[in-house]
């Protein structure tokens, strides 16, 4: 958990007030909050007795990235089902997926449902050919994996005083859920909506329900909170909004964003403190979910690198 004080100065914070979590640093596969929920997926994987992971996503997916390398850590296999073309120089996740040795298989499907359905047909065509797979849903945002971020609203709890409202990215919806599930109220979490998925709200409604359930916890109180507003031209599209939030955190608190989820979060944060919606004393956790690598993939080389007139600079 980290003070960030000159950021929170920037944005009229009060001092004390504005904290990240940095689960951009969690201990392998270049790190992000997809570590929190396969930890928990994983356990079960091995409980089960399966050999391969298989799970899937967009080319750039950080989840697919993080369960290549958590197989990799494990010994198990991992078989990763990608939307889209096979790009003939590989970069960013893409890169590291490869890296971490899992196999790619390249499909037409694109939109959420479909992939869902190639995961579960290459899990049948492992256990076809003898092994014993254990598929895991796109963002492994499911009850059990998004019990890993019950265990963070725990860490929250216990690491700030005064009730902090948290924000995070809210992609396939299972941080979010999580951490509603273990923070027992919606009003304490706001999802920046990054496009990823049609009407995230109600699916984190019925997550956030069935993750308390599954965690022996009560139903979360009142109701999703998602913002919207940031998502700009669609998922991963550059916006100008989360291009200031990259350049404010960085040269602010030496803390690097991603374009996709955390900086479309860090804006929405900051839409949110400049509109007064966010109180100047109000307690504010900020939940890096990671994200790196598509940092230096070539969709935002020129986004960055730009025009020079930056803000802090
Ligand atoms: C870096 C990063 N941040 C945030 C998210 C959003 O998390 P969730 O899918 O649990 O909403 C994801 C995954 O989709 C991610 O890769």
């Amino acid at each position: 958990m980290h003070r960030a004080d000159r950021l929170g100065r920037e944005l009229g914070f009060e001092p004390g007030a504005l904290f990240i979590k940095r689960d951009d640093l969690t201990a392998f596969g270049v790190g992000g909050n997809k570590a929190r929920k396969l930890d928990h997926l994983c356990t079960e994987a091995i409980e089960r007795g399966c050999d391969t992971l298989v799970t899937g996503g967009a080319a750039q997916s950080n989840h697919v990235r993080m369960t290549a390398a958590v197989a990799a850590m494990l010994g198990l296999g991992c078989v990763v089902v990608l939307g889209g073309r096979e790009a003939e120089a590989p970069e960013g996740n893409l890169l590291l997926d490869r890296v971490f040795g899992a196999r790619t298989v390249f499909t037409a499907a694109t939109y959420s449902d479909e992939l869902e359905g190639a995961i579960l047909e290459e899990a049948e065509r492992l256990r076809g050919a003898g092994h014993v797979p254990y598929p895991i849903p796109l963002g492994g945002s499911s009850p059990i994996g998004a019990r890993g971020y019950v265990d963070a609203a725990r860490e929250i709890e216990d690491e700030t005083a005064g009730d902090p409202v948290v924000y995070t990215a809210c992609g396939s919806g299972g941080t979010h859920a999580g951490l509603v599930a273990g923070l027992g109220d919606h009003s304490r979490v706001v999802g920046v909506d990054v496009g990823a998925v049609r009407r995230v709200g109600d699916k984190v409604t019925a997550l956030a329900r069935e993750t308390a359930a599954a965690s022996g916890l009560m139903e979360p109180r009142g109701e999703v909170r998602v913002a919207g507003g940031q998502v700009g031209a669609g998922y991963g599209a550059p916006t100008e909004a989360a291009r200031e939030a990259i350049l404010l955190t960085a040269r602010r608190e030496g803390i690097v964003l991603d374009p996709v989820y955390s900086a479309k979060a860090m804006a929405g944060l900051i839409a949110d403190r400049r509109a007064g919606r966010l109180a100047a004393d109000q307690p504010t956790v900020f939940v890096h979910t990671g994200g790196l690598p598509a940092l230096f993939t070539s969709r935002y080389r020129g986004w960055l690198s730009g025009d020079g007139a930056s803000p802090g600079s």
